[in-house]
């Protein structure tokens, strides 16, 4: 039986993945920070599907957090054939506005973290020559987005360097998926401060968190490099790049963004 080692998975899309995998006959490693939600899902997935599931509560924006993570495996005696780095979240408002440790705190759970998961974990997958790693980017990392500047910024960076390690593993057995989704109906916006107002008509249509998984998890078995979930709409956003100079582009996004900035 195959284990998969899902951060953020308490709730959304992190949720559903754990959700999913289960049904597939998945054994589960769930991580986040609230421990009663992780112990509650995998009480009831074990039960569920007759699969493991291990839980480890953890703060994946602490420097230490990562190496914690690999070494409780390891002590376990555990092997992630599938590594999904989802946990994250964004801030919105304008940068000069917000406070400067959150911003910090995002770099570091959806950039650091991801990246030293991936070091730790990659290795031995290279090495067994199978094993899988998604990496969950977002639509928002095509092109900046004022007032979620560091949350686009921090999408940017694992959806390039996800990309970069799907072509140097091409070979290696090992397959690299950068998830791109759309809005979809999780925590997300709650947590990072969209105005109620503000919210459909900056971002347009909600998906779910199970249809960005299944998406997912088709184009890892057709080992694609990127898939942007969510439909047309999606790929229309982020092809605009493409057509459009990028002064023109991010002048637009500033406009229609500009509700999210009115958040002190
Ligand atoms: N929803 C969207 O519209 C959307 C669109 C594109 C991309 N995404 C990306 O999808 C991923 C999942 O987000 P979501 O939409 O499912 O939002 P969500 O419901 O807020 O889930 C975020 C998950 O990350 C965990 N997490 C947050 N901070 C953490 C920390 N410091 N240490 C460990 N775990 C932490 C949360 O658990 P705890 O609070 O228990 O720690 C939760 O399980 C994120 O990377 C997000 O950027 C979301």
């Amino acid at each position: 039986m195959q284990t998969a080692l899902i951060t953020g998975a308490s709730s959304g899309i992190g949720e559903a993945f754990a959700r999913e995998l289960a049904k597939r006959q998945t054994n589960l490693i769930l991580v986040a920070r609230n421990d009663t939600k992780l112990q509650q899902l995998a009480q009831q997935l074990a039960e569920k599907c007759k699969i493991q599931v291990e839980v480890l509560v953890l703060d994946l924006s602490q420097p230490a957090a990562a190496k914690a993570v690999f070494e409780t495996v390891a002590e376990k005696g555990l092997t992630v054939d599938l590594l999904v780095n989802n946990a994250g979240f964004g801030d919105c408002g304008a940068f000069a506005d917000r406070q400067l440790h959150r911003q910090v705190e995002m770099i570091q759970l959806n950039i650091v973290a991801l990246v030293e998961l991936t070091h730790l974990f990659l290795p031995q997958m290279q090495q067994r020559r199978s094993g899988a790693i998604i990496n969950v980017a977002s639509i928002a990392g095509f092109q900046p987005l004022p007032y979620l500047s560091v949350y686009a910024a921090s999408k940017a960076f694992v959806l390039s360097f996800s990309e970069a390690l799907w072509a140097e593993n091409r070979s290696s057995g090992v397959r690299i998926l950068a998830v791109c989704p759309g809005p979809t109906e999780t925590n997300f916006a709650k947590t990072a401060g969209f105005p109620q107002s503000a919210d459909g008509a900056a971002v347009g249509r909600y998906a779910s968190s199970e249809e960005v998984v299944l998406e997912a998890l088709q184009a890892l078995e057709k080992d694609q490099p990127t898939v942007v979930t969510g439909g047309l709409a999606n790929q229309v956003i982020v092809n605009l790049p493409r057509l459009l100079p990028r002064e023109t582009l991010v002048s637009a996004v500033e406009k229609q963004f500009r509700s999210l900035g009115t958040r002190q």
